[in-house]
């Protein structure tokens, strides 16, 4: 460096002394530590991300992730649609679109709807990144910092991420084998009142419940709704797996008992390919108005490419047919993951879902799930541990198993070795009186990796 840069070089550092002096220090390791908005400093990675890492591996047996099995799709097929669909609409495909979605798409969403007995016009649906953008749009326009969301205990785990980043405060109510228990939820909701606390919406997933497995029965859907709607409370309806029922047609949805109650979220990334980032919100009129502007100032609009891939794929392949595939899969899976269990484990107990992706399962008394994951990877297997799923700490005493992925004779292999793990950690609670433990740290919820969702 010559002299001159060296000497703009020094007067660069000694504004850059004065402004450290005036400004707050960060840290070593984030210079921006104090520069975050309140509602970042709450944000921090899951501390079993890394142990995902590794899951991930093709040794290890994972029954952690949510992810579907794409494998059955008509992949030639949909490169063919592809191409077509550049080669006639490629200048639409590749535009910038409206904030609300396709009208094209929003009108087979209407079809695709009518089987969870919802009748609805497609101006009140607004198109969104996955089901999960939806989720966001709807917890930032309706929760200051503080205001109460009830939902299920458990409760999905990338639910919870968002309530937590707009700093919403989650009360769990109890669920059973017939989903979210309406007494408790009544009990809940009056108990909330009398403390004056404001609570917002109710956060529910009545199908094939992630994680729990369940299913809300139809007896107890008007009831929620009424109680819902004596409390004025909205109710948030997300179901992602409402179409992958292992015997039976989908049960009404929620939002058929009360469409200005309910703000009702769709997506096709269970029920086709979660690649598309495609999903949906059906929203009263009024609340669809602020979704759309919350959906612009966010996104500007969704992809174009995957709204008119999905609406190709509606209209010119039997989708339904490849749903029926997509149950008759699962059911097997879930059929090896049930058996491998009352095999393996029948010192558990667990949920058994009639649809979808999981399995909720009690472990022997006395044993730590999050404590026990590092051993588990170990032994090759991964699940995710029923903290994630609980805004409180709770759910040590459970782990969610996902028999979405793996082929049948692999989850069967994964329960084996988790058995192996729960019987080594229930051998150290019999000899001295507890197991591996975990010291929480705080109770906040972790921002889950993508593996755990
Ligand atoms: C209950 C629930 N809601 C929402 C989502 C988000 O799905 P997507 O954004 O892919 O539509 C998931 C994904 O696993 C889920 O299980």
């Amino acid at each position: 460096m010559n002299a001159q840069g060296a000497q703009a070089g020094q007067g660069e550092h000694s504004g850059q002394d004065a402004a450290a002096a005036a400004a707050p220090a960060g840290t070593r390791l984030d210079p921006w530590f104090t520069s975050y908005a309140d509602r970042a400093h709450g944000m921090r990675a899951s501390e079993v991300r890394s142990l995902f890492a590794v899951a991930n591996r093709p040794e290890v047996v994972s029954l952690a992730g949510g992810m579907p099995n794409i494998d059955g799709l008509p992949l030639d097929f949909l490169a063919e649609m592809t191409a077509k669909l550049l080669r006639e609409r490629g200048p639409r495909a590749l535009q910038y679109g409206g904030g609300q979605g396709e009208e094209e798409l929003r009108e087979q969403i209407v079809e695709v709807m009518r089987y969870d007995h919802i009748h609805a016009h497609p101006d009140d649906i607004v198109v969104t990144t996955g089901s999960q953008q939806a989720l966001d749009l709807v917890t930032e326009i309706f929760i200051n910092p503080g205001d109460v969301v009830v939902a299920e205990a458990p409760s999905y785990v990338g639910a919870l991420g968002v309530f937590r980043a707009y700093q919403a405060d989650v009360v769990h109510v109890p669920m059973d084998d017939d989903g979210l228990v309406p007494a408790e939820l009544d009990r809940t909701l009056t108990e909330l009142k009398r403390a004056g606390r404001t609570v917002k919406f109710l956060y529910t997933v009545p199908n094939f419940h992630n994680p729990a497995g369940v299913t809300l029965t139809l007896e107890r859907r008007p009831e929620i709704v009424e109680i819902c709607r004596r409390h004025h409370v909205l109710i948030l309806e997300d179901n992602p797996y409402g179409l992958l029922g292992f015997d039976a047609d989908p049960l009404p949805a929620l939002k058929s008992f009360d469409a200005d109650g309910v703000v009702y979220l769709g997506s096709f990334s269970k029920t086709f390919a979660p690649g598309y980032r495609v999903g949906w919100a059906l929203a009263p009129h009024a609340v669809r108005e602020k979704l759309v502007l919350a959906s612009e100032s966010a996104i500007l609009s969704p992809t174009m490419m995957g709204q008119l891939s999905i609406a190709t794929y509606l209209s010119t392949y039997d989708w339904y047919g490849q749903v029926k595939q997509y149950r008759s899969m699962y059911r097997e899976r879930r059929d090896a993951m049930l058996g491998a269990l009352a095999e393996f484990l029948p010192e558990a107990s667990w949920t058994v879902p009639e649809g979808g992706f999981y399995t909720w399962v009690t472990l022997p008394a006395g044993l730590d799930a999050q404590a026990m994951l590092p051993r588990a990877v170990t032994n090759l297997v991964a699940y995710v541990s029923g903290t994630a799923f609980y805004a409180d700490g709770q759910g040590r005493d459970h782990v969610r198993l996902s028999f979405c992925y793996p082929t049948p004779e692999r989850i069967r292999e994964g329960v084996r070795r988790l058995a192996t793990v729960v019987h080594a950690e229930s051998e150290l609670v019999s000899m001295f009186g507890t197991a591996t433990h975990h010291d929480r740290i705080g109770d906040s919820v972790e921002f889950p990796s993508p593996d755990q969702v």
